[in-house]
């Protein structure tokens, strides 16, 4: 019987993170610092959510390091994204926000086998933490003998410790299979369990119990040896490679003799400031637990740069913060309170993550601001509410409709409402509560980005003016507010919808280039713009309310995001020097037939009839570059229409212009003349220094005489340019060449497997030509007619034929009927000699066969061949054929 487990050494939270470090470097690791919260060339994950993000490109062999092993303590974050914990917390003993990953690496260096002892090593040895080897289980995965033998025969387990875990759904969804994401690095793994002993219910994994918790995972190891690719195949990786991911929380509960993560020293001690702070009696009730896990992900979000915002990380930021909030308003806080607990936090973890000592200040102020906001939004709801019980009498009940609205715009959760109104003994209808939820998500899944095209239904007769040239943000008033294509009074939290306003800073597509996005806010509540159109003379901000509501008549300040507005004029400016390169470089007949212009790339349709040559496409991309680094100002005037042609302005295709235009002049030529002048109301950046670089990525036709160039400016054409210098750099470190050599040594290879597969396909044919020998054995007389009936194994529809042409001819006037099976399908082939063709035609054999085979096939009277599916009647098909032949023959 296994009961409560008393450690033979207790060790607090900071001991247990020393320990695992100091242990890995005296296995010759090298101790890697946690990188941030916020994955830097990752468009695939929210927060870092595991030890091996920062090693992601050194697992695909894109990244080398100056070391093979490695050993860290990783902040993570799970909330948003694949692993999402948040609703979780509080409520369970063990989950968290932010959590510390415990991890040793290895890259190509060992594999199983040492990571499998190092693990063991280090939780069992009196030397480190000394854990009782009876209280441990592992899991490997179903296939993994390699695993399991380890763990058996060099460990030392008995097998009834090691669980073999397969597949739930799918392929590879297993527990014992890990992924980082739908794509990237992953591998079968092995997981170490810890019993808690009988007094707590639960079951070992792979039982029906196995959710209760009595068996803790406490360590994982991945064998990192796939990188899973967007279709969903698994690549092999150049080298298998480890990753273990241990939560430092949940060992160190073990290392306390503590059932649960919240009962460690270092939660205890913030849930006791979080009392002090709130002037309450610390109960370690659920509320606690939330705020002490919150204030450890919000204080390290904030200190590894996000802040509280309506989009992506920064709105996963917010959503915490207010969660933290509520609780602690339910503990009985009144005003701000959340920010005072990060002094509590610094004083526990500041001396391991000296950052957060550093930034304590800005943490505070920036969770205080967000709380004083946060607070506005609750007196509203609060009023909201108030408002709708004027009607109501203890014994009534709040419709579910109101209970909802005040969840979706004000954040009030269900049971905030029903706290309140169990004090005036007033009910609510959670169903209907419950109804509208169903029926919000339900919308949520069906509203693709827009489902109306507003430009068409909208008719705005106030004309908007375009203030963006000469700045991003506006004072400007609200004139008109539509949703789902009809004009409203004011839209509310979650709505979708579009704004019109007086003046604007956003700049609304045209041209090529993309319409902005940002944030309008208002006294009341944000809207978020999503995409800015033009409509008549009206320009229209698609959206959504973000937080609180706004109405029509309010006003609002409209604020475009500076570095999307950025990129995308490095991006328009840049096509205007691409156009006038590719005149140069390839002659007047170019034309502008189309363009795009977004913050990412930049995209130019012309007219062409030739092939571009590589030479011709680097002229074109040198000659951009020198206009770049000239660094001329960008020149902006308004003229007459034919003052801007007599100057040399190129017009846009199927653009209409007034009698002033707007004309945009850069560069300089030899001779001083201007490089590139057209007419353009984009918005474009002010010296061409500040597009940085310009890279071609892409050249190709998309139709009879038109072709494409895709090219990128500034970071974002480094970046691509790096990667490449990646894959270059990994293939000549591959091929142990320089980098020039590397294309001949490809083309080396290559010709290399040509021979090989020639010399494959000779040693088939003679292995042929064997195997019809070995037939000839089995060739049968009916009635004075060599008969063969054969079943050859492995071999393909090719070699099948090349095989029946031999047995064809070596058995003169004959019949032969030859069938394999490759790959789980039938090929067959029917010979019959001239002279008998009278009386069998290969043709029909071979069509009954299929018949009865289920499969397809025919030919002529003297040779046929077929395909067919049915493996499994074959033998017995075959056996009937001969039966069939002699009735036909004799
Ligand atoms: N990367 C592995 C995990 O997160 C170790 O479980």
């Amino acid at each position: 019987m296994t009961t409560p487990f008393t450690p033979t050494k207790t060790m607090q939270l900071n001991e247990v993170r020393q320990a695992f470090i100091d242990f890995f470097k005296s296995k010759n690791h090298t101790p890697v610092e946690s990188s941030s919260l916020v994955p830097h060339n990752d468009p695939t994950l929210l927060f870092t959510n595991a030890g091996m993000n920062q090693f992601k490109d050194t697992f695909l062999g894109l990244e080398k390091r100056d070391y093979v092993r490695a050993v860290s303590s990783q902040k993570c974050v799970r909330a948003g994204g694949k692993h999402n914990d948040l609703d979780n917390v509080g409520y369970t003993a063990r989950h968290h926000t932010f959590f510390e990953m415990l991890g040793n690496f290895s890259f190509g260096d060992y594999f199983k086998k040492d990571a499998l002892a190092f693990a063991w090593e280090f939780l069992t040895s009196p030397d480190w933490l000394g854990l009782p080897k009876d209280r441990l289980y592992v899991t490997v995965y179903h296939t993994d003998d390699e695993a399991f033998d380890i763990w058996h025969k060099d460990i030392g387990l008995s097998p009834e410790r090691i669980i073999r875990i397969g597949d739930k759904g799918g392929l590879y969804q297993s527990d014992n299979f890990w992924a980082m994401g739908d794509t990237g690095p992953c591998g079968p793994c092995s997981e170490i369990f810890y019993d808690y002993g009988e007094h707590i219910w639960g079951g070992l994994p792979g039982t029906p119990e196995e959710d209760g918790d009595r068996y803790v995972e406490i360590w994982n190891c991945v064998f990192m040896q796939f990188n899973r690719q967007k279709d969903g195949t698994l690549e092999p990786l150049p080298k298998p490679s480890v990753d273990t991911g241990m939560g430092l929380e949940r060992i160190s509960s073990v290392m306390q003799g503590k059932y649960g993560n919240y009962e460690t020293d270092l939660f205890v001690n913030l849930m006791n400031a979080t009392a002090t702070v709130i002037g309450v009696d610390c109960t370690y009730e659920p509320s606690f637990k939330v705020i002490a896990d919150h204030i450890r992900a919000v204080s390290f979000l904030i200190a590894d740069g996000v802040k509280p915002g309506n989009e992506g990380r920064g709105y996963v930021l917010r959503r915490i913060i207010r969660r933290a909030v509520r609780h602690g308003n339910k503990l009985g806080a009144e005003g701000t309170f959340f920010h005072k607990i990060v002094p509590a936090l610094v004083g526990q973890m500041g001396e391991a993550y000296p950052q957060l000592v550093a930034k304590q200040e800005e943490i505070e102020a920036v969770i205080l601001k967000e709380e004083e906001q946060f607070a506005k939004t609750l007196a509203q709801g609060l009023r909201l509410l108030s408002g709708e019980l004027d009607g109501l009498n203890a014994g009534d009940t709040l419709s579910g409709e109101t209970a909802f609205r005040l969840y979706d715009t004000y954040g009030f959760p269900y049971d905030l409402t029903a706290d309140i109104l169990r004090e005036k003994e007033i009910g609510i209808d959670e169903e209907g509560f419950n109804r509208e939820m169903e029926a919000q998500r339900t919308r949520a899944r069906e509203s693709g980005k827009f489902a109306l095209d507003y430009t068409s239904l909208i008719k705005v007769d106030t004309p908007s003016k375009f203030v963006g040239y000469e700045t991003l943000t506006a004072d400007s008033q609200l004139v008109a507010l539509y949703n789902d294509g009809k004009a409203v009074e004011s839209l509310a939290e979650g709505d979708e919808g579009v704004l019109v306003l007086d003046e604007t800073p956003f700049y609304a597509e045209s041209g090529g280039q993309v319409g902005e996005i940002g944030e309008i806010t208002t006294d009341t509540g944000v809207f978020v713009v999503e995409d800015t159109q033009k409509s008549g003379t009206a320009i229209i901000h698609y959206g959504k309310v973000r937080m609180g509501q706004i109405e029509v008549g309010q006003k609002g300040f409209a604020e475009v995001i500076a570095d999307v507005r950025w990129s995308s004029a490095k991006n328009h400016s840049a096509t205007h020097l691409l156009h006038a390169a590719l005149r140069e470089v390839l002659g007047d007949g170019v034309a502008q037939k189309g363009s795009l212009v977004s913050s990412q790339v930049l995209r130019f349709d012309f007219s062409y009839d030739n092939a571009i040559t590589t030479d011709e496409l680097e002229k074109v991309e040198q000659i951009v570059n020198d206009k770049i680094a000239q660094n001329d100002t960008v020149l902006i005037e308004y003229m007459n229409i034919n003052d801007a042609k007599a100057k040399g302005a190129m017009a846009l295709f199927g653009e209409k212009y007034g009698e002033v235009v707007r004309v945009i002049t850069m560069g300089e030529n030899a001779d001083k003349s201007k490089f590139s002048i057209e007419l353009c109301g984009g918005i474009h950046i002010r010296q061409t220094g500040d597009i940085g670089l310009f890279k071609i990525v892409s050249e190709g036709s998309i139709a009879s005489g038109i072709r494409r160039v895709e090219a990128l400016t500034g970071a974002a054409a480094l970046r691509y340019i790096q990667t490449g210098e990646r894959v270059l750099n990994t293939l000549a470190k591959e091929f142990k060449a320089k980098r020039e050599e590397v294309l001949q040594r490809v083309l080396i290879l290559t010709d290399k497997v040509k021979d090989s597969d020639k010399q494959i396909e000779k040693l088939t044919q003679k292995l042929a030509s064997f195997e019809a020998k070995a037939l000839m054995d089995k060739v049968a007389d009916v009635g004075g007619v060599p008969v063969l009936i054969a079943k050859v194994e492995g071999v393909d529809a090719k070699g099948l034929r090349s095989l029946a042409d031999d047995v064809k001819s070596k058995l003169h006037n004959g019949v032969a009927i030859l069938a394999s099976v490759s790959d789980g399908k039938i090929a067959l082939t029917a010979s019959v000699g001239k002279d008998l063709t009278a009386k069998v035609k290969a043709g029909d054999i071979i069509k009954s066969l299929c018949e009865s085979l289920d499969g397809k096939g025919g030919g002529k009277p003297d040779f046929a061949q077929g395909g067919a599916n049915d493996v499994a009647g074959l033998d017995k098909v075959l056996a009937n054929l001969k039966d069939e032949l002699s009735a036909k023959l004799v």
